[in-house]
């Protein structure tokens, strides 16, 4: 996994002094290493891209990596709602973007997710794509706040679906949310209203479809 995945960065990275820079700015800051790898951030940036889609909704912002790849996707059309608990992470996160050209696209929310996501829903906010990103246990909840806020059609994103390989109970060694995972994944795949696949790229990506 990887070794697939180093080969993957390898091949079809190109050197991007923005993103190096923002997780230069995540350590610098003292927050962890978590954004998405270069190559998922390149491939949200094709798939918001791909659908055309110009109402992004992000849960879990960190230091605004994947933000701004979900930005480039849409140019200078879209705008990105980004749900981040820590106020800390998210001032970073809105630095970084404004850097990236994005600033005036991109708002932040912050609080516990969960919260967030019934304020959107009370405001009957809706949106044609989604990245979930953030507290691995809340994730099947995420994925139905998603359905509810979504457009007939809307992609709904998901990361870290392989739990670094876990899911597959090889010899890896079971992580703190391998059994999350699984169970989200089972509901990703069986949902009457998703058509889901999911991509082992980086910690592995579902993408799901909300039927029309
Ligand atoms: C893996 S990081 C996000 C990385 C980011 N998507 C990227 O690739 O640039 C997960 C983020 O979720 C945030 N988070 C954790 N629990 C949360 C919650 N309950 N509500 C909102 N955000 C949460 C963390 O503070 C952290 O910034």
């Amino acid at each position: 996994m990887n070794q697939v995945n180093s080969y993957i960065d390898s091949v079809f990275y190109t050197a991007d002094a923005l993103l190096e820079e923002v997780v230069s700015s995540i350590k610098e800051n003292g927050m962890p290493s978590i954004s998405v790898s270069p190559s998922s951030g390149k491939l949200l940036t094709m798939l918001v891209s791909i659908s055309g889609a110009k109402k992004v909704l992000e849960i879990g912002a960190l230091g605004g990596y994947s933000g701004i790849c979900l930005a480039r996707g849409f140019g200078k059309e879209g705008a990105l709602t980004s749900l981040e608990l820590e106020e800390r992470y998210a001032e970073l996160a809105h630095s970084n973007v404004v850097k990236a050209g994005f600033g005036n696209q991109v708002s932040y929310m912050t609080g516990a997710a969960l919260q967030s996501l019934e304020e959107l829903a009370d405001e009957n906010k809706q949106f044609d794509f989604f990245f979930i990103d953030a507290d691995k246990a809340n994730y099947e909840h995420y994925l139905e706040y998603c359905i509810r806020l979504a457009k007939p059609g809307a992609l709904i994103i998901a990361d870290n679906v392989l739990a670094k390989g876990s899911v597959v109970e090889l010899d890896v060694t079971p992580k703190r949310y391998t059994e999350a995972m699984k169970k989200f994944n089972e509901l990703a795949a069986n949902h009457p209203q998703l058509e889901s696949v999911l991509m082992p790229i980086g910690d592995g990506m579902t993408l799901s479809r909300v039927k029309k």
